[in-house]
């Protein structure tokens, strides 16, 4: 039997205070962020509830219910949410590195540490596609970019949503530039960046490819690369992005823009059922292997309290000393 070589890891993030899976099953995860806790849908969540509906029901400040569009392009997981308990529409979650023991996390104030280090603070809020502004299981990639960045480095942050990786990213002293198509989204990474005590992100609204191309043209090179792109998508004036047929062309584009030494790629992949080892083959044929440069792969999972653990995306990730 020929065996390959490949270094695959599982990450979860671990000891985070203000968020847990508590339950999931029969298509539907229980978790709780800071002081409230909701039932909204799972699709891999393939196996049966270790708790009771009445438990569940007896727990959840709020349920999602899905509408008629749910899981159809362009109108997935569109739905509502059900009010169970009073909670507030829009509240606070906090992220403490992993790296830092909790000694160091005693000299706060008004909530932001004084000694820099990885620390996110993060406006969430219901939303009609049922997410609530943050990717939990994202938690393992900014562990991952607040360690492979040094003061002073230029991070790309693509597809970059509500902003937990570029803030990462800031937190470790980069120059970060923050690109999405969505607007609001944007104005809502702004937020995150405020409340976590940071300034000075360069925040973009634009297609990420038409971007990616243009910092070629302009001859600007980053130290650090990080993309978590959807199925599908559209730029701000339309531009289609489908994974399947973009993403090769995508990872090419930002080979060119990637430093030759000193520099990092985070390739973040949730959907069309890509494996880990799919994610790395892309970057490594995308950005090549050479002396000093390291691939490591692997998936991120939440795992809830009954020990059943849900894969929740894969990644590839590119190290160059
Ligand atoms: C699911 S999010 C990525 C999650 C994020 N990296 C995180 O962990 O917080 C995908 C993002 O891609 C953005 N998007 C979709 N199509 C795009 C395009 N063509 N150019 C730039 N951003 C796009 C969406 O607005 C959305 O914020």
């Amino acid at each position: 039997m020929a065996q390959t070589n490949h270094n695959i890891s599982i990450e979860s993030p671990s000891g985070w205070k203000d968020y847990e899976i508590i339950d999931s099953g029969d298509g539907y995860k229980l978790e709780r962020f800071g002081g409230f806790i909701m039932s909204r849908p799972e699709p891999k969540a393939l196996w049966s509830k270790s708790m009771s509906d009445t438990e569940w029901k007896k727990l959840a400040h709020t349920v999602f219910h899905p509408g008629a569009g749910f899981g159809k392009a362009g109108k997935e997981d569109v739905g509502t949410w059900e009010m169970l308990k009073k909670m507030p529409e829009r509240w606070f979650i906090e992220y403490k590195g992993a790296d830092r023991q909790a000694s160091e996390w005693s000299a706060f104030r008004h909530g932001i540490p004084e000694s820099g280090g990885l620390f996110l603070k993060l406006r969430l809020g219901l939303t009609s596609f049922k997410h609530v502004g943050v990717f939990p299981e994202q938690a393992s990639n900014w562990d991952w970019i607040y360690s492979h960045t040094r003061k002073g480095f230029k991070v790309l942050n693509l597809f970059a949503y509500t902003g937990g990786a570029t803030l990462a990213a800031k937190c470790a002293g980069a120059d970060v530039t923050h690109v999405d198509s969505v607007k609001q989204v944007v104005s809502w990474a702004k937020e995150n960046m405020t409340s976590s005590g940071l300034d000075n992100i360069r925040w973009i609204v634009d297609d990420a490819l038409k971007f990616v191309k243009r910092e070629i043209r302009r001859g600007n090179v980053y130290n650090g690369l990080i993309l978590d792109p959807p199925a599908y998508g559209h730029g701000p004036d339309g531009e289609r992005w489908k994974l399947d047929e973009l993403l090769f062309e995508m990872l090419e584009e930002c080979s060119k823009i990637v430093a030759k030494e000193h520099s990092f790629v985070v390739l973040n992949l949730y959907s069309n059922g890509y494996s880990a080892l799919l994610a790395d083959t892309l970057l490594k044929k995308a950005f090549g292997e050479c002396e000093g440069r390291e691939y490591t792969c692997g998936e991120l999972a939440l795992e809830d309290k009954f020990k059943k653990v849900i894969p929740l995306s894969v990644f590839a990730r590119m190290f160059t000393k």
